[in-house]
């Protein structure tokens, strides 16, 4: 990933940043970090950057044109190497206020361009023309944006694939997922007279995992009445969809690895937005109750149930293109409501051991990169929409099979958390390919904290049976993708 931040003071930046973690990233080739002097775009012979506001007023503006030609040189550079500059962010108290999430989302870009203020802000013109994004780091006024673009690359940056080491980025994505951190103790065992937890010495990981989510809830309690409202309401839709744990894994697993947005749950069912594929997902008591709960993401609804969205402003602008819906009952009145068609009927299949499966010695198993795209596209014929195996393989989630240097096969991680994707080219099949590869992308998955699970498409019996052969566990209820592509069906 290449972060370019726009400033009139790289030097800070530059310090800032090229030590530690983010600088051991770039060295390594993981990111690239590059500043730009805005400075040395001005077509001012004095060199300067800012002038007086129209009508008066405190201190100066930094103005359009460096502004614009620094941009504009940036967005060429990003270009020529073949990239696209659809972020540009403008740090600034004004804009929307950054967080985990708001990193994740930019974590997705190849290229990052971040724009730094200063004095008493930038020509709102220029603003208009380039930025994408206002971002604030907190309700406090800095002297200008270095610091902010800083904060924002290195948490950014951190989430980038090899930055960290694994461990470390498992496990501040999943377990603990809206909770603050438990406290940690190393040694001596004993300092001024505080003694390190008993349960920490005991060697017992079940007990210590649960020791240490008991301090993470109670912490969170106490310090944060915000974050423990929505972990809260997240354990208690999880606890209703546990009532059949199979069936609604994909509803789980989008809460747990923190993609949910819970928009409805109570005795009637939930009802969840689901952050990467823009899927929403149902599950419903019965046919009255799924209708009322759709009727919180309609716009009239929003007005007959006042209060249910105010944790969610803007929920019924979004376009509804695609639903998961895990009762048939539901599928003619989601359709005849949003345009939709059902694409495909499947069986949810569930991992539900902690313990990696086995893979067979010998196997090559390699992440692919957009090499492969042709010969990936060439073999993977199922329903997805255009970009759909561009897109998976740019986010880093496709893994090959090889025989020397040939593909053998692949498999990968839907937008929406299940594991597919799985082909096996014809050559090279009943070799043990598909269940080496899938082994493989269990334990992935399974190191990454989660349970895995994938959805089996009515009729594929060859997938029953390998699932069946690694021991996901199939769920009894059938389960429908409605989308609006008739291409699809
Ligand atoms: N520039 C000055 N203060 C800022 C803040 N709090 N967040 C982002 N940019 C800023």
């Amino acid at each position: 990933m290449n972060f370019h931040i726009l400033t009139l003071f790289p030097e800070m930046v530059e310090k800032g940043l090229n030590t530690s973690v983010i600088g051991k990233a770039v060295d390594k080739g993981r990111i690239t970090l590059k500043t730009h002097n805005i400075r040395d775009y001005t077509t001012d012979k004095h060199k300067k950057v800012d002038d007086y506001p129209y009508g008066g007023g405190a201190g100066m503006l930094m103005q359009a044109q460096p502004v614009f030609d620094c941009f504009s040189a940036v967005r060429e550079e990003i270009e020529k190497s073949g990239g696209k500059s659809r972020r540009v962010i403008y740090v600034t108290p004004q804009g929307k206020r950054f967080c985990q999430s708001m990193a994740e989302e930019f974590a997705q870009e190849e290229n990052l361009v971040i724009l730094c203020g200063h004095y008493e802000g930038i020509d709102e013109r220029v603003l208009e023309e380039i930025v994408t994004d206002e971002v604030s780091i907190g309700d406090y006024v800095l002297t200008g944006g270095e610091l902010p673009a800083m904060v924002i690359t290195d948490a950014v940056a951190r989430l980038v694939d090899g930055v960290l080491h694994n461990a470390e980025s498992a496990h501040t994505e999943t377990f603990y997922h809206d909770l603050l951190e438990y406290p940690q103790y190393s040694r001596p065992e004993e300092w001024k007279g505080k003694k390190v937890p008993e349960v920490l010495l005991s060697g017992d990981h079940k007990k210590i995992e649960s020791w240490r989510r008991e301090q993470a809830v109670s912490r969170t309690q106490k310090r944060r009445p915000d974050l423990y409202e929505k972990y809260e309401r997240s354990s208690r839709c999880e606890a209703y969809l546990l009532q059949n744990k199979l069936h609604h894994i994909d509803m789980l697993e989008t809460i747990r690895r923190g993609n949910a947005e819970i928009l409805y749950f109570g005795e009637e069912g939930a009802l969840l937005y689901e952050k990467n594929s823009g899927a929403y997902m149902i599950t419903a008591r019965d046919e009255e109750s799924g209708k009322r709960m759709i009727s919180h993401i309609l716009p009239e609804g929003r007005e007959r149930l006042e209060g249910v969205f105010s944790d969610f402003p803007g929920n019924s602008n979004r376009e509804v293109t695609l639903f998961v819906s895990h009762q048939e009952f539901m599928n003619d009145f989601l359709c005849r409501q949003f345009g939709l068609l059902v694409e495909m009927e499947c069986t949810q299949a569930v991992y539900t051991r902690k313990e990696p499966l086995p893979v067979k010695k010998g196997m090559d198993i390699r992440k692919l990169d957009e090499r492969f795209l042709p010969v990936l596209k060439e073999h993977y014929d199922t329903y997805v929409e255009e970009g759909y195996v561009e897109e998976r393989l740019k986010a880093g989630v496709m893994y090959g099979i090889f025989e020397r240097e040939d593909l053998a096969g692949f498999i990968g991680t839907h937008k929406e958390g299940s594991i597919g994707m799985l082909e096996i080219l014809e050559a090279y099949r009943n070799k043990g390919y598909a269940k080496a590869l899938e082994s493989f992308y269990i334990n992935l998955h399974l190191r990454n904290g989660w349970t895995p699970f994938c959805q089996i498409k009515t009729g594929n019996e060859r997938s029953f049976g390998l699932q069946k052969s690694l021991a996901l566990y199939p769920a009894k209820e059938k389960l429908y993708w409605l989308g609006a592509d008739e291409s699809l069906v």
